[in-house]
């Protein structure tokens, strides 16, 4: 396979299938795939789960301030799988709950906070060939990335496909609060002071409202190939 060693930044709205597609490209070509998204999720579990968070939504952020240093959020990779770690303990299925997800996005909002993700995330892609999906990849941790993709897709598609996801898991969510939580994450990431959601101006977009997994592999490495110029196109296991 001669897909060079590059950092691929793959960033998005809420929902859009970034991590799905990262991890399929990761598998594909041997690329390590990081998910910052996990990280801030980490972060806002600890601050949930220590008290930092009140009922009405306050983040005590001095308190957290004088913490975050200290929080070991690491990935581990188990079985082909990368999973996120607060210490010795897996916290990847807590992560994942909505009530993380309602608070995820105040919390990745403070500066300290985005501070303490991106000197993790450069620190882990050391040596690159690294695969990372975000909101502010390509525009802030990594700028100069070889290869930049932007997500998009349709609203009811992406609810849909969070709503499955959850279903699966054994989670029984209301199709509304999806929607709902969706659209005020988009709304404060877009609209935070701190790296904000931007489409990088060098990205390759995608909307894969309409695609299948395959379409979208075949879709990056149509992209891979005509960027870096491989006369022969790697081929694809699947
Ligand atoms: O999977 P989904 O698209 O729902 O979200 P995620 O990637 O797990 O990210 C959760 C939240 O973390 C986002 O809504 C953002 O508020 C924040 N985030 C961020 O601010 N910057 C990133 N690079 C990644 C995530």
């Amino acid at each position: 396979m001669n897909v060079p060693d590059i950092i691929i930044a793959v960033d998005g709205f809420s929902a859009t299938g970034k991590s799905t597609f990262a991890k399929m490209v990761a598998k594909e070509f041997d690329f390590l795939y990081l998910d910052s998204g996990a990280m801030y999720r980490g972060v806002t579990l600890f601050a949930m789960e220590n008290g930092l968070i009140a009922k009405d939504g306050t983040i005590d952020e001095a308190a957290l301030k004088v913490v975050i240093d200290t929080l070991d959020l690491h990935f581990r990779n188990e079985e082909g799988k990368t999973l996120l770690y607060l210490g010795e303990r897996c916290i990847e299925t807590e992560i994942r709950t909505l009530a993380v997800s309602s608070y995820v996005s105040p919390v990745s909002a403070i500066a300290f906070v985005r501070a303490y993700v991106d000197a993790k995330l450069r620190a882990f892609s050391e040596g690159g060939r690294v695969i990372m999906d975000g909101r502010d990849i390509g525009t802030t941790v990594f700028p100069n990335a070889e290869l930049k993709v932007f997500m998009v897709a349709d609203e009811k598609v992406r609810a849909q496909r969070r709503y499955d996801e959850m279903v699966e898991k054994g989670d029984t969510p209301v199709f509304e609060d999806i929607v709902k939580n969706l659209a005020e994450r988009d709304y404060i990431d877009s609209h935070r002071e701190t790296s904000p959601l931007r489409q990088p101006e060098d990205a390759y977009v995608m909307d894969n409202t309409h695609m299948t997994l395959h379409e979208e592999l075949v879709w990056c490495l149509g992209v891979i190939q005509g960027k870096f110029l491989l006369y022969e196109a790697p081929s694809l296991t699947w």
